[in-house]
């Protein structure tokens, strides 16, 4: 096969310097690719009224393959504040570019890996049997459905006519909420479709298989949200005793697994959630094993094979302008490693994912966040290693 394209998208703020580092590091390592810069975020919101231009997209049509940093989201008001003066006047209304790509490219699979390195001065501890520290080896893969649910935009302030009238047909909102005026009302729905609550729960299952979980289990409210979470457990009993009779499946509240997470995460594999609930668990997660700094992601169709790998980690506004920057490339460094584990160049990942854990179990060269000191200019001056020496380090492993 020839050489690969790839499509950076480096965004805004931190998510510049954490992709140029990560490319850096994907070059040492021996992958050899093409890139093309594709436009996205707060700037083309500004200049041209769109953050997500369609360029970006056909570039992403064509390759399939993209390298996302992180951009920056603003309110309404502030969205259209910074508008360019000549666009001010044509009714455009901002909207997240990267749900955009979800939603466009239909990206409904997300996966969040964590796992924690041995070393890492942000793993998480308890206190054991008798005073004894205890640090727990987390290795979760987390598989949240990317498209739908509360994150699916179908949602209304004072509803419209037809949409009130519907709900008035529903004896609870009848019961519940028909003495709120209409005008008062605020409604978002909450969407699951079979075939994409499917596709996740098998994509989930797939990867306990190939990768020798033990456990797959399901992390949402079906006692309470009867229909929706209701339909993913049950889908997924069906699923596990057709077709994946040797892995367990578990099923967990999402309010209580925020609180088992800190009590025994070394208890679970792969765990699969809808939109909300797979954001949150998967945050939850992350923070056992170094927070932001560490937490990749991938997110892709397994039909039309587009990817776009992501860490997930916004713009960090306040650090993008340090002349030298401090933030931790780790993340971005670990989702470039998904995206090669996609495109079959598990070598390069396995080489690269060695320099990383290499590093961290050294414990010489660590970021701020890892030096649990806040995140000041002066941190570099202090100890912390640079985003570039980072990188550096990761390089000279390899
Ligand atoms: P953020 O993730 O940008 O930053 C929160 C804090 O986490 C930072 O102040 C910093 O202390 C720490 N942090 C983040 N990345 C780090 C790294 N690589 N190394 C070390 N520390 C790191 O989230 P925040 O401040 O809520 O949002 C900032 C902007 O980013 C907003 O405009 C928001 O809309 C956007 N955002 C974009 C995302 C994306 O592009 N996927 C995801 C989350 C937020
Ligand atoms: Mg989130």
């Amino acid at each position: 096969m020839g050489k690969r394209t790839i499509v950076r998208m480096p965004g805004d703020g931190i998510g510049k310097v954490v992709l140029d580092e990560t490319i850096r590091v994907l070059d040492a390592a021996g992958f050899e690719a093409d890139y093309v810069e594709g436009d996205i975020g707060w700037e083309f919101w500004c200049k041209e009224g769109n953050p997500l231009p369609d360029r970006t997209i056909e570039l992403i049509k064509k390759h399939k393959i993209g390298l996302f940093g992180a951009i920056t989201s603003k309110p309404k008001d502030a969205a259209f504040e910074e508008l360019a003066p000549e666009l001010k006047e044509k009714g455009l209304v901002y909207s997240s570019p990267i749900v955009g790509l979800r939603q466009h490219f239909g990206l409904d699979i997300c996966l969040r890996p964590c796992k924690s390195y041995i070393g890492n001065p942000l793993n998480f501890i308890r206190r054991g049997q008798g005073d004894a520290i205890e640090e727990p080896a987390v290795d979760v893969a987390i598989f949240r459905q990317n498209t739908e649910g509360l994150y699916g935009g179908v949602e209304w302030s004072n509803p419209p006519d037809q949409v009130y009238d519907a709900l008035m047909t529903h004896p609870k909102f009848k019961k519940n909420f028909d003495w709120c005026p209409k005008e008062e009302l605020s409604v978002s729905t909450r969407i699951f479709t079979r075939k994409h609550t499917e596709r996740i729960l098998r994509a989930a299952f797939e990867h306990a298989t190939k990768y020798g979980y033990k456990s797959v289990t399901v992390c949402e409210k079906p006692n309470v949200i009867r229909e929706t979470s209701g339909m993913m457990y049950k889908l997924a009993q069906e699923i596990q005793k057709a077709d994946y009779p040797n892995i367990e499946l578990w099923n967990t509240n999402i309010d209580a697994q925020m609180m088992w997470l800190t009590k025994n995460p070394e208890t679970y594999g792969v765990i699969v959630a809808g939109n909300m609930f797979g954001d949150i668990v998967s945050d939850g997660f992350a923070g056992l094993i170094g927070g932001l700094g560490f937490a990749c992601s991938a997110q892709f169709n397994p039909d039309s094979g587009i990817g776009v790998f992501e860490p997930t980690h916004g713009s960090a506004p306040k650090y993008a302008d340090y002349g030298t920057s401090i933030v931790n490339p780790i993340a971005m460094i670990e989702s470039a490693c998904m995206m090669l584990d996609f495109i079959d160049e598990n070598d390069i990942a396995e080489k690269i994912r060695k320099a990383v854990a290499q590093v961290i179990a050294e414990g010489k060269v660590r970021t701020y966040d890892m030096m649990k000191m806040a995140g000041r200019e002066d941190v570099v001056a202090k100890g912390a290693a640079s985003t570039i020496q980072m990188a550096d380090e990761v390089i000279a492993k390899l």
